[in-house]
């Protein structure tokens, strides 16, 4: 078959990578793409948040199933526009991605079907938000209630730092992400990332992850979009993970089927684990970067029959095989990041590292310029490896990182400390 995917990052140069492998496909497409996924499939420059561009380039190169990448399209009804073309299309419809593109929906989702989660109360105004931080006290967490690039959740530490975070969002800092404004308890505890395929009705768990938020060892200095991650999370014990899919999954489905929006596609769960027990602190629409490289060299060319499974709602007669493996991911990202950094240097020994089954350097962002692998994001590569053990994955994917020559990248050298 003739397969679409949407993205340019290491989430879908590693969805790529897996589904390439699988039999079943023919011709494999990435729009827009980039340097690394260009290696493996062709890539095409349409605007992938624009529903008919996507229609009228799958018509026009008759594909046969469309992946949806990143939150950006979800949330901007992609998938409505290709599942009304009558296309097969893996990812949520634009009322069903609100699980991710709204906060204060995933509450009221959270409150109808008494799934765990932080106390909260929404607003829309500054004054009655300001007096409920007031009275609530620290630490408390301001979220702007729609999308903003992983950068709408403030975790304040005292009251001063809440209350300048509602006078940011208020002040439209976030534009109208932040015209609502979701106030939470703290939740103290371990976080972990829970990954679930569903078809609207039938649920399959495939997999658990970690990754690193912050950019400095030990976890220190600020928030980025992730440094590193691993999988399986042992934290999330098969015990944690029947608690959340009782609790948490499987009711937030069947909420969503009743009010007539069924969720299709990958259910993303971050959930903080504290006393034994499992909350949920957000979902997302879509597959997590960087974990879905973890995920997916683990899971190989399977993962396309898993996501066709999804797609044609027949998940009840799919399964995932595990290796009884690890894989970790190291985040290599251009100096500066999280902060201003510079484009355009030249990242050199890729092409002396081996792909294999066990290891793969996915691009999150680079662009070929005469020939030449460039750096032209802030996270830029996601070196990858598979191991028997967590420790044995760690030392395969800095012994890569170590062949790779670019002055001008940094990564952490601690992934996977948390479980080693
Ligand atoms: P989110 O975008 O909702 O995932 O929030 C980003 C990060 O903020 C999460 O990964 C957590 O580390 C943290 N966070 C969000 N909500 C809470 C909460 N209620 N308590 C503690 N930490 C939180
Ligand atoms: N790694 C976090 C995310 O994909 O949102």
């Amino acid at each position: 078959m003739n397969i679409l995917i949407l993205g340019s990052g290491g989430r879908e140069h590693a969805l790529a990578w897996a589904v390439k492998q699988n039999p079943k496909t023919d011709r494999l497409i990435v729009a827009p793409g980039n340097a690394g996924i260009a290696q493996l499939a062709e890539c095409a420059d349409i605007d992938i948040l624009d529903g008919s561009a996507v229609v009228a380039f799958c018509e026009a190169n008759a594909i046969d199933f469309v992946i949806i990448g990143p939150e950006a399209p979800l949330a901007a009804g992609v998938a409505d526009a290709t599942r009304a073309a009558g296309l097969l299309t893996f990812g949520p419809s634009a009322q069903a991605a609100r699980l991710e593109a709204s906060k204060a929906f995933t509450k009221e989702i959270c409150d109808a079907c008494a799934a765990p989660t932080a106390a909260y109360a929404r607003f829309t105004e500054s004054a009655p938000a300001r007096a409920y931080v007031q009275t609530q006290g620290a630490p408390i967490v301001v979220k702007a209630d729609g999308l903003a690039a992983g950068k709408g959740v403030i975790v304040a530490m005292s009251v001063d730092e809440a209350l300048a975070a509602i006078d940011d969002m208020f002040g439209g800092e976030f534009g109208a992400a932040g015209a609502e404004v979701v106030i939470e308890e703290f939740m103290a505890g371990e976080e972990a990332s829970f990954f679930i395929l569903t078809d609207g009705v039938n649920a399959l768990p495939i997999g658990t992850a970690q990754d690193h938020k912050r950019v400095g060892e030990g976890d220190t200095g600020p928030n980025t979009g992730g440094m590193g991650a691993y999988s399986p999370a042992p934290v999330l014990t098969a015990a944690l993970q029947a608690q959340a899919m009782e609790q948490i999954v499987l009711p937030t489905i069947a909420e969503m089927a009743r009010r007539g929006t069924p969720y299709q596609g990958v259910l993303y769960a971050g959930l903080m684990i504290d006393g034994g027990q499992c909350r949920l602190v957000e979902y997302n629409a879509r597959f997590g970067d960087p974990e879905t490289q973890v995920l997916m060299l683990r899971l190989g060319a399977q993962a396309l029959d898993l996501l066709l499974a999804c797609a044609e709602g027949r998940l009840d007669q799919a399964r995932a095989t595990w290796a009884d493996d690890h894989a970790l991911t190291v985040v290599m990202a251009a100096n500066g990041y999280p902060g201003a950094y510079t484009k355009g240097s030249v990242i050199g020994g890729l092409s002396a590292l081996p792909e294999t089954s066990s290891q793969m350097v996915f691009h999150a962002g680079t662009t070929l310029r005469d020939g030449q692998i460039t750096a032209s994001g802030g996270r830029v590569l996601n070196v990858t490896a598979r191991g028997a053990t967590l420790a044995e994955a760690q030392a395969r994917a800095y012994a890569m990182v170590d062949a790779i020559d670019w002055p001008e990248g940094f990564c952490r050298r601690d992934i996977g400390w948390r479980a080693l």
